[in-house]
């Protein structure tokens, strides 16, 4: 039976590590400040956006909560984020996603000034990230490092199998882990043999959402391997991942939803909005 990983229990811990910083940031006269911007009325989106603004608030961090209607214009949203960029008292700029279909996300994320970009999605954050130097890293992948060097899971030289190829946790991640010497694949809705290679796996990491789409069963997991579940869905009324239970009885480690990646999320996005604060005031590590 597999080990959980207690996501609530490490993001406790960062968070603790993020409340020490904003006091010392205080006390020498920053006071750190989040800005979210939630395009439209998805329901999802308002309940992690909701989430992020609780838990800065939590650790002392200042929030600003801009939530323009669907109908916001892609210029409108570039000028929202261009006024962020040049305000002082604004630390770290997250824009939620999905946008609205007619808003061009590259060109939105493409304003964000780097320095404030808290996702860590700007090509010159994306490209840190490739050369092994980025200070601000996407929240979902780093959560997930964080994780594994909390477990001291050493990843190197294991076989680790991405399911999911997103800018916010696929492709990014594959760096994360190809930095500490795994052999990462990433995977995706036209990969071939998936399952095939699901069972060589040392490491699962899957986000894909859609149970009717994709569920790992442990059928897919050879023994000893960890799995991490990203994803967050309703399936038969519960909260879930993608992984199904019998999971549990072929790895050796496995995150539960909720309770897993979820939270380290979010104390990842304060961690970032911290390093950002420290970088206004030129305090980085
Ligand atoms: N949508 C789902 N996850 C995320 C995230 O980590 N950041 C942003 N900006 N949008 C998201």
């Amino acid at each position: 039976m597999g080990q959980l990983i207690d996501g609530i229990a490490v993001a406790s811990h960062v968070k603790s590590n993020v409340r020490k910083a904003v006091d010392e940031l205080k006390s020498q006269g920053v006071n750190p400040c989040l800005a979210t911007i939630l395009v439209g009325d998805d329901r999802a989106s308002a309940t992690y956006v909701n989430n992020k603004q609780k838990a800065a608030a939590e650790v002392g961090i200042a929030t600003r909560d801009y939530r323009p209607p669907s109908s916001f214009k892609q210029e409108e949203l570039v000028e929202l984020v261009k006024l962020l960029n040049s305000d002082p008292s604004v630390h770290g700029i997250l824009v939620q996603l999905p946008l609205p279909s007619h808003i061009d996300e590259f060109a939105v994320i493409n304003t964000l000034n780097p320095m404030k970009d808290v996702d860590g999605l700007t090509p010159f954050n994306s490209g840190m990230l490739v050369n092994g130097k980025a200070f601000l890293k996407p929240c979902t992948p780093s959560g997930i490092i964080e994780l594994l060097d909390f477990y001291s899971i050493d990843v190197a030289g294991m076989d680790a199998v991405i399911v999911n190829r997103s800018n916010l946790v696929g492709k990014p991640l594959a760096f994360l882990l190809l930095q500490r010497n795994a052999t990462v694949t990433v995977c995706h809705s036209m990969t071939k043999s998936l399952t095939e290679k699901l069972r060589t796996a040392d490491l699962i990491v899957t986000a894909v959402g859609n149970r009717q789409k994709f569920t790992l069963t442990g059928d897919m997991v050879k023994d000893g391997a960890v799995v991490i579940d990203v994803a967050t869905t309703r399936h038969m009324d519960k909260l879930t991942g993608d992984a199904d239970l019998s999971v549990r009885q072929k790895a050796s480690w496995v995150t539960p939803v909720p309770g897993g990646v979820g939270p380290m999320t979010i104390a990842m996005l304060l961690k970032n909005t911290v390093t950002a604060a420290s970088i206004s005031k030129g305090m980085t590590e």
